[in-house]
C-alpha cells in the first residue's frame, strides 16, 4: 500500500497521531502532462483549527472540493465525527444536493475504490420567510432560521441600506437601535414604530428610513428571536444555510453579509461557551452540555471580507480568523480572487488549495504568503496542474510541502456544474 500523504499537520503533530483524525480528499498527481498518473492518498488533518483556502477559476472545482472536505467529515468514525459540525453558508444554491448519491459519477468513483452516497445528516436550513416558496416549488427542507434584530448594530443597518453613518438617515439609524438595546428583544416593526417617535430627524428622514426597515421585513429572516446556534452545531452534521435567494434582491450582498456575520457571531459565542464548559468536564469530571468544534464553510468568500471595504461581515469573520483556534472554529474561505481577499484574512491560511488560476494578481497575492519555503515558483505548479477539473496545487504551512493533487470525485450530488453538452474526456 502506498504511504498516505497528510497535509495540515506539522512533524510532532505526525509523529504522535500518524494519520488518525485526518480525511481522505484526493491523490498526489506525480508527472505532467500526457504523462500525469495518481499515486499516494492524500489526507488532511481535521483534529485540529485551521484556515485553508480554496481558489481557483470558475469551474474548476472549488465549491465540488469544499464538498469533497465535507463529506469526509460526516463519514468519520462516531468517537472523531461527533466532535465536530459543519456550518456550509451556500451563497449560490447548490450544496441542497448532498442528500442525493452522486450516480451520475458511479464509474469513476468506482474507480476510485467509492461508491455514490447520499449525505443524509446534512441538514437544509431557509429563511423563514421563504419558506412558502420552497413549499411551492416542492424543494424539501430541514428548517427555518431565522436571526434576531437585537444582535443588528446600527452600523450594521447603515451598511445595508447604503446609508451614511454620519448622514441624518444613518444618524436616525443609530438613535433608534441605542434607544430599542434597552429591550432584550425587539422586532423590525418595533424599529419602525422607534423611527415614527422620533423628534430630532424631519419627516422624510423618517420616511426613507421606514420604508427602508419595511422592505428589510421582506427578507424574511431578521426577527425578534433567533434561531439559537446550537441547531446549526449538531455533533457530526452538516448545516446547509441557504442564502442564494438575495442573489436577486438589490440590497443582496449586504443581507448576505449581515446573515453570515451575525452568524459566524453567535458561533463564535457558543463555541467559547462551550471552550469552558470543556474544561470545567476536565477538571470536575462531571458531563456538560456543549457544541462541537465547528468547520465554517463560506463560498464566494471575498464578497464578504474584501481586501478593499468593509461589510457586515468583515470584522465577525476576521474575529475567527485571529482568535478562532483557542475555541476550535475552523474556517474554509472559498473564493476565484485570492487577491481580492482580505490580507489578514490570506495571511493567517495554513493551508492552501488552488486550482487552476490564470490572473497574475491572484497568483501573485498567493505567492506573498506562501513562497517561502517552496522550491520552484508557485505559478510553475500552478501551470503544472494537468488540465483536470479537480486537480490543484496544496501548499500546506504545517509540513511546509507543496503537492499537485487531484481532488477525489464526489459521493454526493453536486449541484454546482455547468451543464454540458459534451462529456469531457477525463485523464483519470
Ligand atoms: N474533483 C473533481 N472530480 C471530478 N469532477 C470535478 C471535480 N471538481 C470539479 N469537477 C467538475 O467540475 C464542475 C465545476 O466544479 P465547481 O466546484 O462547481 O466549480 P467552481 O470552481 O466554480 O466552484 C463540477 O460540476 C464537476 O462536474
Ligand atoms: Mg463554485
Amino acid at each position: 500500500m502506498l504511504e498516505r500523504i497528510v497535509v495540515g499537520r506539522d512533524r510532532f503533530d505526525l509523529k504522535e497521531m500518524g494519520d488518525r483524525g485526518t480525511v481522505f480528499i484526493g491523490k498526489h498527481i506525480v508527472g505532467s502532462g500526457e504523462d500525469a498518473h495518481l499515486t499516494n492518498p492524500v489526507m488532511l488533518d481535521v483534529a485540529r483549527p485551521h484556515i485553508i483556502l480554496v481558489c481557483g477559476k470558475r469551474g474548476s472545482g472549488k465549491s465540488y472540493s469544499a464538498g469533497v472536505i465535507a463529506e469526509e467529515m460526516i463519514t468519520l468514525p462516531d468517537e472523531i465525527r461527533n466532535n465536530l459540525s459543519i456550518i456550509m453558508i451556500d451563497t449560490m444554491g447548490i450544496y441542497w444536493s448532498m442528500k442525493m448519491p452522486n450516480d451520475k459519477e458511479r464509474e469513476t468513483l468506482e474507480k476510485w475504490g467509492l461508491q455514490p452516497k447520499g449525505m443524509t445528516g446534512m441538514r437544509f436550513f431557509v429563511p423563514k420567510g421563504y419558506a412558502k416558496k420552497y413549499d411551492e416549488l416542492g424543494i424539501e427542507y430541514d428548517a427555518v432560521f431565522t436571526l434576531p434584530c437585537s444582535e443588528i448594530s446600527g452600523q450594521d443597518w447603515c451598511l445595508a441600506f447604503g446609508f451614511s453613518m454620519i448622514g441624518d438617515h444613518g444618524l436616525l439609524i443609530q438613535r433608534v437601535v441605542k434607544k430599542l438595546k434597552s429591550r432584550e428583544k425587539y422586532s423590525i416593526d418595533d424599529i419602525i414604530e422607534e423611527v415614527g417617535r422620533d423628534s430630532k430627524a424631519e419627516q422624510k428622514v423618517k420616511d426613507a428610513v421606514s420604508s427602508r426597515f419595511l422592505s428589510a421585513k421582506d427578507w424574511g429572516v431578521f426577527e425578534k428571536e433567533g434561531t439559537p446556534a446550537a441547531e446549526f452545531m449538531k455533533p457530526g452534521g452538516i448545516a446547509v444555510i441557504d442564502i442564494s435567494h438575495y442573489l436577486r434582491s438589490s440590497a443582496g450582498w449586504s443581507v448576505r453579509s449581515m446573515v453570515i456575520g451575525m452568524l459566524s457571531r453567535r458561533v463564535f459565542q457558543e463555541r467559547v461557551a462551550s471552550r469552558k464548559a470543556e474544561e470545567m468536564e476536565a477538571i470536575t469530571g462531571e458531563e456538560r452540555k456543549h457544541a462541537p468544534m465547528v468547520w465554517m464553510m463560506i463560498d464566494e468568500a471575498h464578497q464578504f471580507i474584501p481586501n478593499e471595504g468593509e461589510t457586515a461581515a468583515s470584522e465577525p469573520i476576521l474575529t475567527l480568523v485571529k482568535e478562532g483556534r483557542e475555541p476550535g472554529i475552523s474556517l474554509l474561505l472559498i473564493t476565484q480572487m485570492p487577491n481580492k481577499l482580505n490580507r489578514e484574512a490570506l495571511a493567517q491560511t495554513d493551508i492552501v488549495i488552488s486550482h487552476r488560476l490564470t490572473s497574475k494578481a491572484d497568483i501573485e497575492s498567493l505567492r506573498s504568503i506562501m513562497q517561502s519555503y517552496m522550491k520552484e515558483d508557485i505559478a510553475a505548479y500552478i501551470n503544472s496542474l494537468p488540465r483536470q477539473k479537480g486537480a490543484a496545487i496544496i501548499m500546506d504551512d504545517n509540513s511546509e510541502r507543496v503537492y499537485t493533487v487531484q481532488i477525489r470525485p464526489r459521493m454526493s450530488w453536486h449541484a454546482g456544474g455547468s451543464p454540458k453538452a459534451i462529456k469531457e474526456k477525463g485523464l483519470f
